[in-house]
């Protein structure tokens, strides 16, 4: 780290720079990721002066190392549906996605451990021919583990690696990611399009859009709309995995604020709002109080009862997803989901 780079929040996407002298995939750097501390200062000092209190639009900052570790255990709870659903229906349908669109070469967005896209990339490389894989991802080393395990499993596989925050580096990646032989086929797994706000989402996809031409698809996962018990089942996991992983964020603010949250005085909320099917996470204050942000410069003050919005997880129906792309300029091909229909992975085009 050298010191005229500015103060970073810790854990937040970020690590030191590794070496990688024998590896056989590629590894580039598009933007230095992780969070600055400024950066953290604006968008919690916003977020907190708003009405009511709202941190939702910054979901990164639940994803410390803790929160990802969390996160992977929400995932095997019992009540949360979306990563068995999207793996079974990615199991199912990888092979007619990629002879549908023809695609050589696979984006993904946010790899993390690129466990999920196995199916994705068997399909492509049985369906023949010179076959690339571009993940983007903020961890570094993440890239470099599951880049090595599919190099030993995809000997023909073409594999460069992108660090970098895809808010940030889009643009660049799709440049770079460009290929000569075939489309591309950019996917984005798990239903991270449902935290964005609706115009930070039109924002994504325009972008996007922008940076693709005729031949690329577009793949997206999206949680789908369903019964209220259901879905807040889904965000309050009778193991208690949701609601720590929901309070970490206060840790975290504690950690790079030198804030002094208490996290046993607030309480985990999951509630479904049915007229703009989302779920929305929330931590209700459980007394009067007041909270310390010296880096900020201010005291927060919580009434008994009074709520912090912490995330959006946007649910949708066929025809708001259609909506969605439409709107951008894309066309939606098709929603695929599994037998359950309880999630859905959206194939997309753009508009001619
Ligand atoms: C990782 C964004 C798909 O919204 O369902 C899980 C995050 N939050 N439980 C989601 C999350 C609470 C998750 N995504």
């Amino acid at each position: 780290m050298f010191h005229h780079e500015p103060p970073r929040a810790t854990a937040i996407h970020h690590e030191e720079p590794m070496s990688r002298e024998n590896s056989r995939i590629r590894i580039s750097t598009l933007d230095e990721p992780g969070v600055t501390l400024e950066e953290m200062i604006r968008d919690v000092k916003a977020g907190l002066s708003r009405e009511p209190k709202d941190l939702s639009t910054s979901p990164k900052y639940l994803y410390d190392a803790e929160g990802s570790r969390i996160f992977e255990e929400i995932t095997e709870t019992p009540e949360y549906y979306q990563t068995d659903a999207e793996f079974s229906i990615l199991r199912q349908r990888s092979e007619e996605i990629v002879s549908r669109t023809g695609c050589r070469t696979l984006v993904e967005l946010g790899s993390g451990s690129s466990s999920k896209t196995r199916a994705l990339l068997d399909a492509l490389l049985e369906s023949g021919g010179p076959a690339r894989y571009a993940p983007l991802d903020v961890s570094e080393s993440a890239l470099e583990e599951s880049g090595e395990q599919l190099a030993s499993r995809y000997p023909d596989l073409d594999i460069q690696g992108y660090v970098g925050d895809f808010d940030k580096s889009l643009r660049s990646l799709l440049k770079s990611a460009e290929n000569g032989s075939g489309g591309r086929l950019v996917v984005l797994l798990g239903g991270t399009i449902g935290n964005f706000s609706p115009e930070s989402r039109r924002g994504f996809l325009r972008t996007l859009r922008e940076s693709m031409g005729e031949g690329d698809h577009l793949l997206i996962g999206v949680d789908l709309v369903k019964p209220r018990e259901t879905l807040e089942r889904a965000y309050d996991d009778a193991a208690g995995a949701t609601a720590r992983f929901n309070k970490n964020l206060l840790s975290v603010l504690n950690h790079n604020l030198e804030a002094n949250f208490d996290p046993e005085l607030f309480a985990h909320r999951a509630a479904y709002d049915e007229p703009h099917q989302r779920v929305e996470m929330w931590l209700d204050s459980l007394e009067d109080q007041e909270v310390k942000l010296p880096a900020l410069g201010m005291d927060v003050r919580f009434e008994k009862g009074e709520g912090l919005r912490t995330e959006i997880s946007a649910k949708f129906t066929r025809e708001s997803a259609a909506g969605m792309f439409e709107d951008t300029a894309f066309h939606m091909l098709d929603l695929y989901t599994d037998p359950d229909e309880l999630f859905g992975l959206t194939l997309a085009a753009p508009k001619g």
